[in-house]
């Protein structure tokens, strides 16, 4: 292939997109060292990245891939150090479709629908501790805490120790540039705490979505302890950082386009839902999909992969193909044929999506309705994204604006 830009370089984590236009042009199909010494395969266009994600072949399973596996350098981060046990981002069918049914029954669009008014709640709380002071983190003070508190309310977490996840979960953020062991220290706090409030919540069952994960059966079978816990670890895990991302990322991006921000800005009710829908397909919180492992040799794009290696899909990428859509560089709020991969596709579709398009609809319109003259504190200054593989997600996002009166 005709040199490019290079992979996984400080130029590449601010702006990937040079590199993988690239890689879709002359090697969709690519196998890489990742910077942990891991060879993976990239699939990088939008159709092989479709067939991909729903081909049966593939395995969430990361003992596919045994010794990367023990080193903790696969599947999601920390699981393996602390034991989390199986969940939906690990497991196949039909383990998968067993659990998946189950939380279905407890997780449903309705219920995410019925938490718009604490999510607007939590939005106003957190917009209300730095309005007056006319500067703010949008990460630190904003992105960040909606969704972990989000979460701990909708899975049923008290009050009273919902800073303990903020802790947990700030821990786990940092993993690309902090201690590794910090993650695995973070989800053993989370899983234990999670096993404890399962067991109490046995005897005094309520309407939150523990009670309903312990409640949900199906032809007779309930979730054990055990995967009742899991689940809502996982549950967890996948919700924070990437909301945190879609947030991030999505003011970002209209920060960068003052004419586009204008029109959301002048009809806010209208134009959010397609402009949330774009934000995720131009610079989404997911830039990998989670890993998957060949379990036989499988053809994606004209290569056969052999069986046993890693596959990622390059959800950002896909999502940037000149192939399915019109202009894929440009940014189209109002676009109206955006079959984004940014939720995944097939059996491991983001069972989170209505709850993700809600919190991000009610993060970005209100921010902007109280804070209409919102601006980067320093627009030359260089924004600094997070490591680590998996997401795409900035560190700060330094912003001023008019204070509002106390
Ligand atoms: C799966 C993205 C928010 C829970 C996925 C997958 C993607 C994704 C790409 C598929 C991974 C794969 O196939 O490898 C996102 C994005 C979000 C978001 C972009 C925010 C904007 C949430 C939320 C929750 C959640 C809020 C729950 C509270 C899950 C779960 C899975 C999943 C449990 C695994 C489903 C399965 O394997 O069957 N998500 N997610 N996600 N997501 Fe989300």
């Amino acid at each position: 292939i005709p040199p490019g830009p290079e992979l996984f370089t400080r130029e590449f984590v601010a702006d990937p997109y040079p590199a993988y236009a690239h890689l879709r042009a002359h090697a969709p199909v690519h196998r890489t060292t990742l910077p942990s010494g891991v060879e993976a395969w990239l699939v990088t266009r939008y159709a092989d990245a479709r067939q991909a994600l729903a081909d049966q072949r593939l395995s969430k399973d990361p003992r596919h891939s045994e010794a990367a596996w023990k080193q903790g350098k696969v599947g999601v981060p920390g699981e393996q150090r602390s034991g989390v046990g199986a969940h939906l981002l690990n497991l196949d069918p039909p383990d998968h479709t067993r659990l998946r049914r189950l939380v279905s029954k407890a997780f449903t669009p309705r219920r995410a629908e019925d938490f718009r008014p604490r999510v607007q709640e939590l939005t106003d709380r957190f917009i209300d501790g730095f309005a007056a002071s006319g500067e703010a983190d949008l990460i630190h003070d904003f992105a960040f805490p909606l969704p972990i508190y989000a979460i701990c309310d909708l899975l049923g977490v008290p009050e009273e120790d919902q800073d303990d996840f903020r802790t947990w979960a700030g821990m786990m953020i940092r993993h690309g540039s902090g201690p590794r062991g910090g993650v695995a220290r973070a989800v053993r706090h989370m899983r234990t705490y999670l096993r404890e409030l399962i067991h109490r919540k046995r005897g005094d069952l309520g309407d939150d979505l523990i009670s309903g994960l312990i409640r949900a059966s199906d032809h007779g079978e309930h979730l054990t302890e055990d995967e009742a816990a899991a689940m809502a670890f996982i549950l967890l895990f996948a919700g924070f950082e990437t909301t945190v991302n879609l947030i991030g990322n999505g003011l970002r991006t209209l920060l960068a386009h003052p004419g586009a921000r204008a029109a959301l800005q002048r009809e806010p009710d209208e134009r959010i839902g397609p402009a949330v829908e774009e934000l995720l397909r131009y610079d989404g919180p997911v830039e990998l999909a989670t890993w998957r492992f060949t379990t036989c040799a499988t053809p994606i794009g004209g290569v056969v992969i052999p069986a046993g290696e890693p596959v990622l899909v390059v959800l950002a990428s896909a999502d940037r193909d000149a192939e399915r859509f019109a202009e894929p560089d440009k940014l189209d709020l109002s676009r109206a044929d955006n079959p984004h991969l940014a939720f995944g596709h097939g059996i491991h579709y983001c069972i989170g999506a209505p709850l993700a398009r809600l919190e991000g609809q009610i993060a970005i319109t209100t921010l902007l309705r109280r804070l209409p003259d919102l601006e980067l504190a320093d627009p030359d200054a260089e924004l600094r994204w997070r490591g680590g593989l998996i997401m795409r997600g900035l560190q700060r996002l330094p912003v001023r604006f008019t204070p509002e009166p106390a």
